[in-house]
């Protein structure tokens, strides 16, 4: 059994860790280690957030950390969101102005290929860096569809789902999500150590 403490104060990412890590793994929460400190995102990839993350807490605690720094990259927009997604609409981590910024940005365009990307870091605190990535390819659609998930899913429409992750289930969408396939590679890593 893995002990880590996931560098993150998004329910859902915790959510996501604990059900696609399964029961090899004991993920606590900053909560739970009782820690309460809001890392600032200023790199400017995803790999540099992720790693800051992990880093940040793993010194905190002595124990092994892990961070996911992921976004949604569109096409048309030239790659946007992408490592900005939390803050897109202009206020951190405020989904409903994020999205309604997406659709007013992609009015008029037909090109809506997408995918969500995940960078995930594991880091252990003898300084040890384990490094796993993830994409989904999709679509975005021209309205929200469904209600389940967070940030971005009722916009984006799964190719290998054959729908919007706001109507997928939670299992569903983690059998193919970015961050589902990131910690797979993870595992993988982890077990050829
Ligand atoms: P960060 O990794 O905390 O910087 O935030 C990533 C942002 O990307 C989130 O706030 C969401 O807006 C978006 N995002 C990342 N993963 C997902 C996902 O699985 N579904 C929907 N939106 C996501």
């Amino acid at each position: 059994m893995i002990e880590l403490i996931a560098a993150t104060n998004n329910a859902n990412k915790l959510r996501e860790f604990r059900q696609i890590l399964g029961n090899d793994f004991k993920v606590m929460s900053l909560k739970e280690v009782g820690i309460s400190v809001d890392v600032e995102e200023d790199a400017d990839t995803f790999y540099g957030n992720a790693l800051k993350k992990a880093k940040v807490i793993s010194e905190l605690t002595g124990k092994a950390s892990l961070a996911d720094d992921s976004g949604l990259i569109v096409d048309a927009l030239g790659g946007a969101p992408g490592v900005y997604s939390a803050r897109y609409g202009g206020e951190d981590g405020n989904d409903v102005l994020n999205r309604q910024k997406l659709l007013k940005e992609m009015d008029g365009i037909s090109d809506r290929k997408a995918r969500f990307h995940s960078t995930i870091v594991l880091y252990f605190p003898s300084g040890e860096v384990i490094r796993a990535e993830g994409n989904v390819e999709g679509e975005i659609l021209y309205e929200e569809t469904g209600d389940n998930g967070f940030g971005y899913d009722n916009l984006f429409y799964s190719i290998d789902l054959g729908e919007s992750f706001g109507t997928a289930t939670e299992e569903a969408k983690n059998g193919v999500s970015h961050r589902g396939r990131a910690l797979q590679q993870l595992v993988e890593k982890l077990n050829q150590r």
